[in-house]
């Protein structure tokens, strides 16, 4: 076969060679073994050199033209291998828009946070403005100003948590109640009278129970003036309960004892659970405990600065936990400090 053949059957080879490569790998493999220095291109030409002298400079511009064919048709081909590599990158990578979308987690206030604002809402009305107290607290303004001195027995009902202080520094302990703030409403506003709530976190060293957490909220209220009476406290505690569970609920003052009220009265709400039948939330009475109440003592109201022959008042602390237990229907207050998403996000 004359060389020219040869570089025929080889063009053709080479054509129909890249006709059936897929993929760009293949096509550089192509490339060295027809196009490439040890290529079969490149072999075939050495022939040229046994040419008659007259015969190659034809043959010789025979094989430039091969060559720029093939080049021609991979520089296509590649163009072709590469627009297809695109194409199926672009739908591998194809957003189905007609999918729905992933609604973003939207949060929410907890439910002790959204019956603060409630409670806020209601005596706001009444005319008690928020004020804010120390969560951590002096023995002082938590036992002693509030008519419970020292090795008082009344102490056992606040067992707390102490912080560890230098000798001959004050005690400090986390409060176990909002009522040290009543001293200090007192005392920003004593002669005048004063009507404020002061709300905040409480804690408590005890047994935790589906009543009793060791951590809390509060909301203590005052109201001192002159000819402040046990009715004022009983009308402003009923017409709470009615705003915030509705006309007609039921409630009930009970007699109690706190050394900083006299008289002193527990205020509860008729069980959400058991409508009154007794359950294990209400320990089998019919009723939820929300407040502690009383007419401040004398001696509290002395050591916020009033006199207690010129004004008298009232207190109250309540637990929002409570009060949202009954009227969400949450039957177990450890769910509040849970952070278990599947609570929260019922509210
Ligand atoms: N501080 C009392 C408690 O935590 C509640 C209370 C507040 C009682 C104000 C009377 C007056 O139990």
């Amino acid at each position: 076969m004359s060389l020219i053949d040869q570089l025929n059957q080889l063009e053709y080879e080479a054509l129909a060679a890249l006709e059936q490569i897929a993929d760009l790998t293949a096509l550089a493999e192509w490339k060295s073994a027809y196009l490439g220095k040890q290529g079969a291109l490149s072999r075939l030409s050495r022939g040229l050199g046994a040419l008659p002298a007259e015969e190659r400079p034809v043959a010789g511009a025979r094989f430039n033209a091969a060559r720029a064919t093939l080049e021609q048709a991979l520089e296509r081909a590649e163009a072709q291998l590469k627009r297809i590599a695109r194409q199926h990158a672009f739908e591998a990578d194809q957003v189905d828009v007609t999918l729905p979308g992933r609604a973003p987690a939207v949060g929410r206030l907890h439910p002790t946070t959204q019956m603060l604002r409630t409670i806020y809402g209601i005596l706001g009305e009444m005319g008690f403005q928020v004020w804010e107290s120390p969560e951590v607290e002096t023995d002082e303004f938590n036992f002693q100003l509030l008519n419970m001195p020292p090795d008082h027995p009344a102490r056992d009902m606040w067992d707390t948590f102490y912080v560890e202080t230098a000798p001959g520094e004050p005690t400090l302990l986390l409060r176990t109640h909002t009522s040290p703030g009543q001293i200090y409403a007192m005392r920003a506003n004593a002669p005048n009278p004063v009507r404020a709530i002061l709300p905040g976190k409480c804690y408590r060293y005890e047994q935790v129970t589906a009543r009793h957490e060791m951590q809390f909220y509060q909301v203590e209220g005052i109201a001192i003036g002159e000819q402040i009476s046990f009715s004022d406290l009983k009308g402003t505690l009923v017409a709470f309960a009615e705003r915030l569970y509705g006309k007609g609920v039921k409630t009930r003052f009970r007699p109690s004892y706190f050394p900083f009220t006299e008289p002193s009265v527990e205020f509860d709400i008729e069980c959400f659970l058991c409508s009154g039948a007794g359950c294990r939330v209400c320990k089998h009475s019919g009723w939820l405990e929300i407040l502690g109440a009383g007419m401040i003592h004398p001696t509290v109201l002395r050591n916020g600065g009033y006199d207690p022959d010129a004004v008298s008042g009232f207190a109250f602390g309540m637990g929002p936990e409570r009060m949202a237990m009954l009227r969400y229907g949450i039957d177990d207050i450890r769910w509040f400090f849970s952070g278990d998403e599947r609570f929260l996000q019922q509210f």
